[in-house]
């Protein structure tokens, strides 16, 4: 999903004329956001959605008389949230800090080491596992029964989809073994092996249906199905990397507790590995940076934690990532292309933007029709032409960029 909300101008700022395109604007994008969401297809994060719901009251706050008839503010409980239930976490979960190089990664490494005033020869086991490129779930377990299985939301509460998480395999209805604590929260992450994304996607293009553009929103648009039986129809999977409130502990390590989940007959990932300090951590991204195209599921980095809960403990949170953990995340992804054509985008505001029109190219799973130009001034600096073959990057949701101009491959009339 994207969080691709435009720099609103400040409400002082707008004039009659900007505040009725701008209320326009937002009717129009809220309705189109309102049908997605009923067709279980977002673009956009319930926290952008509720952006958008925001500036809206604002501006009609600012001007009263151009309140639209089909303003979305007359729409009583909007889309986003009135297909589930919300749920309280019993434990908020929580977001992660990123790590961009191997600097960044020592320097987290350092900072532990730091705060729990290890000494500097001390060393520090931690657990390296993949970053799954999916959706986080929640999943209750009362006296090993799975009661309650959540979105993860804002953190705080999310989406009661117990329904549509019953109908995954992976997602255990009752526990296995007998040691597991009578009140536990197991999380982790929902996704869609490529192979079966790509069949599904090739089989729904044949039949005129709605095709997803990565794993990932074809994970999330089937969680969020209305109807769980088109869910159960879905090839998700699950995989268990961590838990939330518990009624007793049932682990002293991330390594042993992951044992425990699988133990308890959640799939944990084989290529998590238990490795001491920063050149430990290295390595294991370094492989699986290697392999992760073979995987058969996306990736998008890897998540470090220190091992010894004990210590998770002590080193705590800031605002709300644990200090304890960080995902280092892996480079953009590149790719070449041809330019075939620039159109113009006219903007909410009346802005211009050129937009380039690019013979369809898979990056990093997705398939890219279109990068943003910016403006004239950046046609410029990359001095691209129609007919050239350009070098395109996709980091994670973000719009793709282009990057340059291969000028051996310029045709002569470009
Ligand atoms: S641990 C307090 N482990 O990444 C730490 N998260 O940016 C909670 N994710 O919301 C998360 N693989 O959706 C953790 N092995 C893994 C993960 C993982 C994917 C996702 C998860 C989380 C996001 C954090």
């Amino acid at each position: 999903m994207s969080s691709a909300i435009p720099p609103f101008p400040p409400i002082e700022d707008l004039t009659a004329e900007t505040a009725a395109e701008e209320l326009a604007w937002l009717a129009a994008e809220m309705a189109r956001h309102d049908a997605l969401y009923n067709e279980a297809t977002p673009e956009i994060s319930d926290a952008d959605y509720d952006a958008l719901r925001a500036r809206n009251l604002a501006v009609e706050a600012a001007f009263p008389d151009l309140v639209r008839p089909d303003s979305p503010s007359h729409k009583v409980g909007a889309a986003v949230s009135s297909q589930f239930a919300e749920v309280r976490h019993g434990v908020p979960m929580l977001s992660l800090d990123n790590a961009f190089d191997e600097g960044e990664v020592r320097d987290f490494v350092a900072r532990i080491a730091r705060f729990l005033k290890l000494p500097s020869d001390e060393p520090i086991a931690f657990v390296a596992e993949p970053k799954i490129d999916g959706l986080s779930a929640n999943l209750l377990y009362v006296d090993g029964r799975l009661t309650l299985g959540a979105t993860r939301g804002d953190g705080r509460t999310g989406e009661d989809v117990t329904a549509n998480l019953n109908t995954i395999a992976d997602v255990k209805q009752t526990l296995a073994g007998d040691d597991w604590p009578d009140r536990i929260e197991i999380r982790g992450e929902v996704y869609a092996p490529n192979a079966a994304f790509a069949a599904f996607n090739a089989a729904a293009e044949a039949e005129g249906r709605r095709t997803y553009a990565n794993p990932r929103n074809f994970a999330a648009g089937s969680l969020r199905q209305k109807d769980a039986r088109i869910t159960a129809k879905r090839p998700l999977n699950f995989f268990a990397y961590a838990w939330g409130e518990h009624s007793r502990d049932f682990a002293e390590t991330q390594w042993e507790a992951l044992q425990k989940l699988k133990a308890w007959g959640f799939p944990v990932n084989a290529r998590s590995r238990r490795v001491e300090g920063a050149e430990g951590l290295i390595a294991v991204y370094r492989e699986l940076e290697r392999d992760r195209a073979t995987l058969g599921y996306d990736i998008d980095g890897v998540v470090y934690k220190v091992d010894r809960l004990d210590w998770q403990r002590r080193l705590g949170f800031v605002a709300r990532s644990p200090r304890w953990a960080i995902a280092h995340k892996f480079p953009a992804q590149q790719a070449t292309t041809v330019l075939e054509g620039i159109d113009i985008q006219v903007g909410r505001t009346g802005s211009l933007t050129p937009v380039a029109r690019l013979h369809p190219v898979t990056v990093g799973g997705v398939v890219v029709r279109n990068a943003t130009l910016h403006n004239e001034d950046e046609i410029e600096r990359l001095d691209v032409r129609i007919g050239d073959t350009v070098r395109l990057q996709r980091a994670g949701d973000v719009i793709p960029q282009i990057l340059g101009v291969v000028p051996d491959l310029r045709p002569a009339d470009a």
